[in-house]
């Protein structure tokens, strides 16, 4: 990231008839940029990004997006994201912080976290971001004595199967508490304006407990009407991807509750918005690591295992609790002329619950070869930490020249924020295997 005359201003190679993968290894055999040549980096491509965009809105007509920035809190992204119309979803004082310091307009803001620092509570104030949400009595207090004139959105919970409880137990009040709290807020003389749920990743059947969802919310809003607290807002939290295989079961699934519950012509002034977070930032950054060492044991099922400059304490945290299917490709010298074996990957951190994968079948490697992982932009880096000084610090932001089109063509925001640089990633290719 540059700086000129204050302004912020990222450069974006852009590149012309080749693919992806090719531009990852270009990358890897072109140390610019990193500070050893042999480091972890990620590659995100701008254009994907901007695809991604343009499915989301078509998918979802009606709804507005706020990038969960908690994904993949990465500049270029979120600047990219402001230039092509979206809001932003925070969730600490440290994300309103840098949205604000990118140019997002507070209104483009909201602080999701139902239960908040007051710290944070002032600095939403400060920057005028003024969208909050909460789901309890005691928040309510709080935010009645530090921020009276926000406006509040109700969080309410989520049917969730047993076995797989993620938010219900934390965040989200039933549908009978929502009732006295909308009364509580009512009492209190402060302003909700809407309600807000979140399906999330992790449940069963997505479709089955958004019916359920937009049900009780259609619910709340009718008794609020009934009680004199005009509702304005329904935030749809967020949980879908684009590598979903029941994608379009679920948008469809939205979009008819939607019809059915809150048409446009009982409700024309409704907003609709919703909070996408992996959906943008899953697809978008592919990781490179680099094999640093390299065992064999001789007669063992896996006979080799590889050290990897990445690991669960680092880029691959998140596939402990995302239901991940790890993709990639492999560059290496000698890949042609060795057969498969079963290896195992760890990562660099002196722990052995640091490993990667347990089995899997890969032809034999050299240490310097190169594993790309596709589809690692959602909770990456997010949760990476710097565990044993580890962890990847390089960035290379890429764009083919036809998407650059696409994205000149969508972009709102007139001053944008981006230098394309002209970039020929070409030369004789080294042996790749794709998985
Ligand atoms: C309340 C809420 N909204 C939005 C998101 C973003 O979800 P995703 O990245 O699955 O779209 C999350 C993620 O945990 C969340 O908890």
């Amino acid at each position: 990231m540059m700086s000129m005359d204050s302004k912020i201003v990222y450069s974006i190679q852009a590149y012309n008839g080749t693919d992806h993968d090719n531009v990852c290894r270009y990358i890897a055999k072109h140390d610019d940029g990193r500070q050893n040549p042999d480091d972890s980096f990620y590659v995100f491509d701008l254009g994907e990004l901007t695809k991604l965009y343009t499915l989301y809105n078509s998918l979802l007509p009606r709804v507005k997006t706020f990038y969960a920035v908690k994904s993949a809190a990465y500049d270029p992204l979120l600047s990219a994201l402001m230039e092509l119309g979206s809001g932003f979803y925070c969730a600490s004082q440290e994300e309103l912080n840098q949205v604000k310091r990118l140019g997002v307009r507070p209104e483009k803001i909201m602080l999701s976290n139902p239960c908040k620092q007051i710290s944070h509570l002032r600095t939403a104030k400060e920057h005028g971001v003024s969208l909050l949400v909460f789901d309890n009595e005691y928040e309510l207090r709080k935010l009645k004595e530090y921020y009276p004139t926000s406006r509040l959105l109700l969080r309410i919970s989520v049917e969730e199967s047993e076995k797989k409880k993620m938010y219900s137990t934390k965040y989200g009040a039933a549908i009978s508490d929502a009732r006295e709290l909308i009364l509580m807020a009512k009492g209190l003389d402060l302003n909700v304006v809407g309600v807000y749920f979140h399906v999330g990743l992790c449940t069963i059947d997505e479709s089955v407990h958004y019916q359920q969802a937009f049900a009780d919310a259609k619910e709340l809003f009718d008794f609020s009407e009934k009680n004199g607290v005009s509702l304005k807002l329904l935030n749809i939290g967020g949980g879908l991807r684009s590598t979903n295989s029941n994608l379009r079961q679920t948008v469809s699934s939205i979009n008819l509750a939607l019809e059915k519950l809150f048409p446009t012509s009982k409700y024309p002034d409704l907003d609709i918005i919703s909070e996408p977070g992996g959906f943008f930032s899953k697809t978008s950054f592919t990781l490179a690591t680099n094999v640093i060492g390299k065992r064999e044991f001789k007669g063992s099922d896996t006979q080799y295992h590889y050290y990897l400059n990445e690991g669960i304490y680092g880029a691959f945290l998140s596939t402990f609790t995302l239901p991940k299917e790890l993709k990639y490709f492999i560059m290496s010298k000698s890949i042609e002329k060795r057969s498969a074996t079963n290896s195992k990957l760890w990562g660099p951190v002196m722990n052995c619950a640091d490993k990667v994968i347990d089995k899997i079948i890969l032809p034999e490697l050299d240490i310097g070869d190169w594993i790309f992982w596709r589809n690692m932009g959602e909770y990456s880096f997010a949760c990476s930490t710097r565990f044993c000084g580890f962890g990847t610090k390089s960035f290379y932001n890429v764009i083919s020249n036809n998407d650059l089109f696409l994205f000149q063509q969508l972009q709102k925001e007139k001053s944008s924020c981006f230098i394309f640089e002209k970039w020929t990633p070409y030369e004789e290719s080294e042996k790749v295997l794709k998985f």
